[in-house]
């Protein structure tokens, strides 16, 4: 399902001088005994996941199908960048089935809030408020204004339409959703945001959106048990977590995660917030950042090519994409190209990628390693994220670093509610 490609990552080590280390880490991370264990139940959460609740969730599209036609997604980080990672992953920017899936609560831009009341007027609306914490400052702002949006459209009904998914017992919002008779959703103890794609955090709004949660936690399922071996030579999650390691103690300070499709930016974001919140921390890390190529080969392609040697790539090359077209012909060819005439469009782009992989390789002698996964489904994505997760696991456990906390994020909050005179 995804293989892992280091010909042209210019390794200056054997990775098999780290198996000692992975295999001590791998245990740590199964038995629960490393840094952060309170938080490893995502381990393995595709066999352990809760199945009443997916098969409430699964009740709750089945009751409401036709009665919507947009979904309000309230929430940031953690509890919103991986459904919409997936929604645009799987069902493309245009989806075709007539359901839009709008992100609130993830900002305070006044200008976006305002925007999406106006472009909601007519719709027919479901919300599902999602915060671990249940206090998030700009969750909460954005669904005091979104309830009240939907109480005024549809007064006592608006209870039907409004599912808050946040911790089983305590928070602001659990008590809240409690007495206002709102269906609620969990976030295990054990699960921190950024690893919760595959609780209700993610799986409700799929579900809304009409992607197939049974192939995407099936695809998590078996990414659990291939990568569940502590053999380098057997698990290309724990040949990326060591090449990171490797790539780090070279002096390459930045990471690249290159995608080739538009639709795929936000698996890009979701990717960032993981290792970044993840592994950015005492002083260590890689810096995560992001091109969608070719389109940004137009903005950042001169950096890469000849700016500083900061960064390696890190391209996610999905191999057969759901959609192609082949290149129509003109007789008259008054643009000059007919040369790609009759060629699919997949093509191209797979050229553009080999030719920007030897530039930025061979002659810009940037690091390059090259994920490549089977295709956009939902099968796929659901392997991936596990693909993703093992391997920051395992690769900040390298570094000796706590990968499921982020005590950094606190210290903007506490000045800005210092700002905001709250209590
Ligand atoms: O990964 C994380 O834990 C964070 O990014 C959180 O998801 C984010 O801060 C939102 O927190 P909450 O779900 O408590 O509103």
């Amino acid at each position: 399902m995804i293989s892992l490609d280091l010909r042209n990552a210019k390794l200056n080590e054997d990775l098999n001088k780290w198996q000692d280390k992975v295999s001590e880490a791998h245990k740590q991370l199964h038995e629960k005994t490393g840094k952060g264990n309170d938080f490893v139940g995502w381990v393995d959460w595709p066999v352990n996941y809760d199945k009443e609740e997916f098969a409430r969730i699964l009740a709750l599209k089945k009751r409401m199908e036709g009665k919507y036609d947009t979904v309000l997604v309230c929430g940031i980080g953690g509890s919103y960048l991986g459904a919409r990672a997936a929604i645009e992953m799987i069902k493309g920017l245009y989806p075709e089935d007539g359901i839009e899936v709008i992100f609130v609560g993830n900002t305070f831009s006044t200008t976006y809030i305002s925007q999406v009341l106006k472009h909601i007027k007519n719709r027919e609306v479901v919300l599902n408020v999602i915060s671990k914490s249940g206090t998030t400052t700009e969750t909460s702002v954005a669904f005091r204004i979104f309830k009240q949006w939907m109480e005024k459209k549809y007064g006592e009904a608006a209870r039907e339409r409004i599912y808050a998914t946040t911790d089983k017992a305590r928070g602001t919002l659990k008590a809240l959703a409690d007495q206002m008779g709102y269906e609620t959703f969990v976030i295990p103890d054990d699960i921190g945001g950024r690893y919760s794609v595959f609780t209700a955090v993610g799986l409700l709004p799929l579900a809304l959106a009409n992607v197939d949660i049974e192939a995407l936690m099936k695809g998590s399922f078996d990414a659990m048990n291939e990568l569940n071996t502590p053999d380098l030579a057997k698990n290309p999650a724990y040949q990326y977590a060591v090449a990171r390691r490797i790539l780090d103690n070279m002096g390459y300070k930045a990471e690249y995660f290159v995608t080739y499709h538009l639709q795929l930016t936000m698996v890009a974001e979701w990717w960032k917030q993981l290792f970044g919140e993840s592994e950015g921390k005492d002083g260590k890390g890689i810096l995560p950042t992001s091109a969608c190529f070719t389109t940004d080969l137009h903005s950042l392609g001169q950096f890469i090519q000849e700016g500083s040697k900061v960064e390696y790539e890190t391209i996610l090359y999905v191999d057969e994409m759901a959609e192609d077209l082949v290149f129509p012909s003109d007789p008259d060819d008054l643009d000059h190209m007919n040369y790609l005439a009759g060629k699919k469009l997949s093509w191209v782009s797979e050229m553009a990628f080999e030719g920007t992989l030897s530039a930025h390789s061979d002659d810009g002698n940037n690091p390059n390693m090259v994920i490549h996964l089977k295709d956009n489904s939902a099968y796929s994505f659901g392997y991936m994220i596990y693909f993703f997760f093992i391997a920051c696991g395992m690769t900040c456990y390298l570094l000796d670093i706590n990968p499921f906390n982020q005590p950094g994020v606190e210290v903007y909050k506490k000045k800005m509610f210092k700002l905001l005179g709250k209590e």
